[in-house]
């Protein structure tokens, strides 16, 4: 044998001297979610080690984080149904608890890394990303709102916002607004490719905001489509998106690997909820080592081009690695 593979996998010292991918906390976002009020720290049921924090929770939640090196953070309001409505004022309103918790975030923590997602769903009574009139998801007249919504973000400090809605033109339409606003400096990590998957259900959980009737599969795409991606990626890369972001990671791993080979721009990937909690499932029935499982499942998310990783996992690889 000429060849023998394993002589590079023989030793810790030469497997860790080979190794193609690392993985670091600064390559992690972590996501949290908010709930008004004070001192409330409430476990999601099906995302264990996740929580509903207010703001002053919140406020000591991200302090540690910070400890452990995580510096991105996207936030995720919880609003009950009795502030949600068809046009999603709440998303808008200055007054309201999410604005002023993300003011209060950049006002103490000036040097964290502040995102936030743009879509109608945790504010209205529809539970749809986008304006509902007759049954249909208006894409145009959307638009108008998440501006709207993107501003109020912009003026309180967030340095990414995250357009989650799959309308068409968003990207455009908030970057010329923003522009026009004088927020040159607020980035834009685009949803490009965010496939209607099974693989939320968890985040519905957290947020109360299941669609009330329907499903999404109007806006967010097929999961049986690849070149289609190519499609979403080619707008958002012209109408000014910074990041390219895939949602789930795991079941579209190739479509990573496709954004990353064809786009220069830095490519993210949110492994979300029902990613998360499968694992944590599995481990507390003692069927996988949920620890291991975290670290091979983020390892892939960075090997398949990845740059930027959302993820439930933020905190406890973290933990690991301090
Ligand atoms: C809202 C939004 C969703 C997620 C992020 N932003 C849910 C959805 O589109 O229904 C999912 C995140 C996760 O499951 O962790 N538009």
């Amino acid at each position: 044998m000429q060849r023998r593979p394993r002589r590079n996998r023989k030793s810790a010292a030469i497997r860790e001297m080979v190794e193609e991918t690392s993985l670091s906390v600064k390559d992690l976002i972590y996501p949290l979610f908010l709930v008004d009020g004070s001192h409330r720290k409430i476990e999601v049921n099906s995302m264990p080690g996740i929580f509903r924090f207010s703001i002053d929770t919140m406020l000591s939640e991200i302090e540690s984080c910070l400890k452990l090196g995580i510096k991105g953070f996207d936030v995720f309001p919880a609003y009950p149904e009795s502030l949600k409505d068809p046009i999603a004022f709440e998303s808008y309103n200055p007054d309201t608890f999410y604005l002023k918790a993300l003011r209060e975030i950049k006002k103490q923590f000036p040097e964290v890394c502040l995102m936030s997602d743009v879509a109608m769903d945790p504010y209205s009574s529809d539970g749809h990303d986008g304006l509902v009139k007759n049954g249909k998801i208006l894409n145009d007249e959307t638009l108008v709102i998440l501006g709207r919504m993107s501003l109020a973000q912009a003026d309180a400090g967030v340095d990414i916002l995250g357009p989650s809605d799959m309308m068409d033109g968003r990207v455009g339409f908030i970057r010329d607004l923003l522009d026009e606003n004088g927020f040159t400096e607020t980035s834009i990590m685009s949803y490009t490719a965010k496939y209607a998957s099974a693989f939320y259900g968890p985040f519905r959980d957290a947020l109360d905001s299941a669609p009330k009737f329907g499903d999404k599969k109007t806006y967010q795409m097929n999961p049986a489509n690849i070149q289609e991606a190519l499609i979403e990626a080619d707008l958002d890369m012209n109408e000014g998106a910074d990041f390219l972001m895939v949602k789930p990671a795991l079941s579209y791993l190739d479509v990573i690997r496709l954004l990353h080979d064809n786009y220069p721009l830095p490519i993210a990937a949110y492994n979300v909820s029902g990613e998360y909690s499968m694992i944590k499932a599995a481990s507390e029935k003692g069927w996988i080592d949920g620890e291991r499982a975290m670290q091979e499942v983020l390892l892939s998310i960075k090997r398949a081009g990845a740059k930027v990783i959302l993820t439930y996992f933020a905190k406890e690889f973290a933990s690991l690695e301090k």
